[in-house]
């Protein structure tokens, strides 16, 4: 690749989690997971920023079509949207509704609905305090 142009658009959802390992006890759950195992769970507003990379359109001067990134986008979100990951959504079945893993799980998402090496760089904000970020390496 020669010249590369990278585009990031920001969308936000809502969901709620709790973060538990089965096999210890409460106190250990909490020594390890603090608030996030609060056993009625609790939420977060997240933001996930999509890092689109290739290279600049010469007809349309563009990374991406717009329109399309939203659209995948919409479908990603959709699943996870006001839920409570731990409980509806499968794959937080058997891996903890951390950041990191729902970061990981939305690349899973968003990978296979863009062209080879479209997608660069996700960035999920938990809190104003806190982001998580995740990115593979072009296969
Ligand atoms: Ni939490």
């Amino acid at each position: 690749m020669g010249e590369v142009c990278s585009i990031t658009k920001v969308y936000r959802f809502s969901a709620g989690h709790r973060l538990y390992l089965k096999g210890i006890s409460d106190e250990e759950n909490w020594r390890i997971f603090g608030k996030c195992t609060n056993p009625k769970g609790h939420g977060h507003d997240y933001y996930i920023e999509v890092k689109i990379r290739g290279e600049i359109h010469p007809e349309t001067g563009m990374v991406i079509d717009i329109g399309k990134l939203d659209e995948l986008m919409k479908d990603v979100i959709d699943e996870l949207d006001h839920k409570r990951l731990d409980v509806e959504v499968p794959y937080f079945r058997d891996f903890q509704p951390s950041g990191e893993n729902i970061a990981k799980y939305m690349w899973s998402s968003i990978k296979p609905r863009l062209k080879s090496g479209e997608l660069y760089h996700l960035k999920l904000w938990e809190t104003q305090n806190n982001y998580f970020e995740y990115f593979e390496e072009d296969d």
